[in-house]
C-alpha cells in the first residue's frame, strides 16, 4: 500500500477539507484534500496482484477487496493527516460509473461516515473527478477547456464549461483506448495492467514496422473506434511476421494518430479553447502526452496534463470534485443519503447515444 502526503504542517490552512473515497474499478483509494489545493494525505491500494491471474479486472474480486481495505485505509489517512472526522467539511465518494459492487462499497462507506459525523455527502461522478483533476494540480486552469478523457472505460472529448457543465463532443463507438492498450498487452502476452507495459515495450520497437488501421480517420464526427485496431493487432501477432516490440510501437503510433485526427476534427468544429487538457489513465502515456503537447502548441492552446499520480484512478480527484462542488455552492447541504450507485452515469446527459456505444457509459 503506497502512501503520499504533502504539507502536513498546515492542515486546513485555507478553506474546506474534503475526504474522498474511490472504489469504482481496481484501485481502493482514500484522500483528504483542501479547497486551496493541498493533498493533506492519500493512500492508494492497487488490486493488481488479485486480478493479474485473470488478465483483467474481476468485478466480484474487486468488490471484496474494496470491502476489506476501505475502513482501515480511511482510518490510516485520517491518522496520516492528524485529523478526525470533526475536522472534515464533507465526505465525497464515487457514486458511478463503474463496477457496481465496488462503487456500492465506497458509496456506502461514504454515507456511513457522513451520517455518523453529520457532514454533507457528495456523490461524485468518477468521470467528473477525472475531468476536474487538472484544476487540482493547476490553479491557473480556468473554464472552458477542451478535455480528452482517456481511460480504461472511457474515451471522450468534452468541452468542460464549469463545475457540472460538460458538453460531450465525441465518444468511442466501441472500445475505450485504455481497453485497447490492455487488450494489446494481453495479445502480446505482456500481462495486466497493460498500458504501461505496452508503452515500455513500444520504446524498443519500430512504429512503422506493422501496417495498422486508423479507424474513423477523416470521418465527419470526431468519434473514436478502437475495436478494429485491436483485431488488426491480433492478426499481426498471429501472422508470426512481427516481433512484439514492433507491434507495440505500431499500435501506440496508430492510437496517437487516431487521437490527433479526432481532436483536429473537434477543434475545427468548435469555437477556440484556451487550453487542451488530458485526463484518465492513458494520460500517463508519454507518447500520447507528447503528441497532445505539440497539437496544443500548433493551435495556440495551453497544454495541461496532471501529474501521473492524478491521471490514473485516485481519491484526491474525488475529494477535489467535492471541493469544487462546495466552492460552487457554499450552502450545499449534501446529496440525499439514499442516493443510488450507478453503473452508468454519462457526464453529459444531453449527448446523443452513438451507434455501437451502448456498452460504455
Ligand atoms: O483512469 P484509469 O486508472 O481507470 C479507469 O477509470 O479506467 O485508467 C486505467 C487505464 C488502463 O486501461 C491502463 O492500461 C491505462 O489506463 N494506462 C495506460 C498507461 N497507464 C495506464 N495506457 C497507456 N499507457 C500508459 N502508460
Ligand atoms: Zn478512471
Amino acid at each position: 500500500m503506497a502512501s503520499v502526503s504533502h504539507n502536513l504542517e498546515q492542515p486546513g490552512a485555507a478553506g474546506s477539507i474534503v475526504l474522498g473515497i474511490e472504489s469504482s474499478c481496481d484501485e481502493t483509494a482514500v484522500a483528504l484534500v483542501t479547497a486551496d489545493r493541498t493533498i493533506l494525505a492519500q493512500r492508494i491500494a492497487s488490486q493488481e496482484a488479485e486480478h493479474a491471474p485473470y488478465g483483467g479486472v474481476v468485478p466480484e474480486i474487486a468488490a471484496r477487496a474494496h470491502a476489506e481495505r476501505l475502513a482501515p485505509m480511511i482510518a490510516a489517512v485520517m491518522d496520516d493527516a492528524g485529523l478526525t472526522l470533526d475536522d472534515v467539511d464533507a465526505v465525497a465518494a464515487t457514486a458511478g460509473p463503474g463496477l457496481i459492487g465496488g462503487v456500492m462499497v465506497g458509496l456506502v462507506s461514504g454515507k456511513a461516515l457522513a451520517m455518523a459525523a453529520d457532514k454533507p455527502l457528495i456523490a461524485v461522478n468518477h468521470l467528473e473527478g477525472h475531468a476536474l483533476s487538472p484544476r487540482l494540480a493547476d490553479a491557473a486552469l480556468g473554464f472552458p477547456y477542451l478535455l480528452l478523457l482517456v481511460s480504461g472505460g472511457h474515451c471522450q472529448i468534452l468541452s468542460v464549461e464549469g463545475v457540472g457543465q460538460y458538453r460531450r463532443l465525441a465518444t468511442t463507438i466501441d472500445d475505450a483506448l485504455g481497453e485497447a492498450f490492455d487488450k494489446t498487452a494481453k495479445i502480446l502476452g505482456l500481462g495486466y495492467p497493460g498500458g504501461p507495459k505496452v508503452e515500455k515495450l513500444a520504446r524498443e520497437g519500430d512504429a512503422k514496422a506493422v501496417p495498422l488501421p486508423r479507424p474513423l480517420k477523416g470521418s465527419k464526427e470526431p468519434h473514436f473506434s478502437f475495436a478494429g485496431l485491436k483485431s488488426a493487432v491480433l492478426r499481426a501477432h498471429e501472422s508470426g511476421e512481427h516481433i512484439a516490440a514492433d507491434i507495440a510501437a505500431s499500435f501506440q503510433q496508430a492510437a496517437v494518430d487516431c487521437l490527433l485526427d479526432r481532436l483536429h476534427k473537434a477543434l475545427a468544429q468548435n469555437p477556440p479553447f484556451p487550453a487542451l487538457v488530458v485526463a484518465g489513465g492513458v494520460a500517463a502515456n508519454q507518447a500520447v502526452r507528447g503528441a497532445l503537447e505539440d497539437l496544443a502548441a500548433s493551435h495556440d492552446m495551453r497544454f495541461v496534463a496532471p501529474p501521473l499520480a492524478l491521471c490514473t484512478d485516485n481519491a484526491a480527484m474525488i475529494a477535489w470534485a467535492g471541493c469544487e462542488r462546495l466552492a460552487q455552492d457554499p450552502d450545499f447541504a449534501g446529496d440525499p443519503l439514499d442516493i443510488k450507485a450507478r453503473p452508468r452515469w454519462p457526464l453529459d446527459p444531453e449527448a446523443e447515444i452513438v451507434r455501437g456505444a451502448g456498452v460504455k457509459a
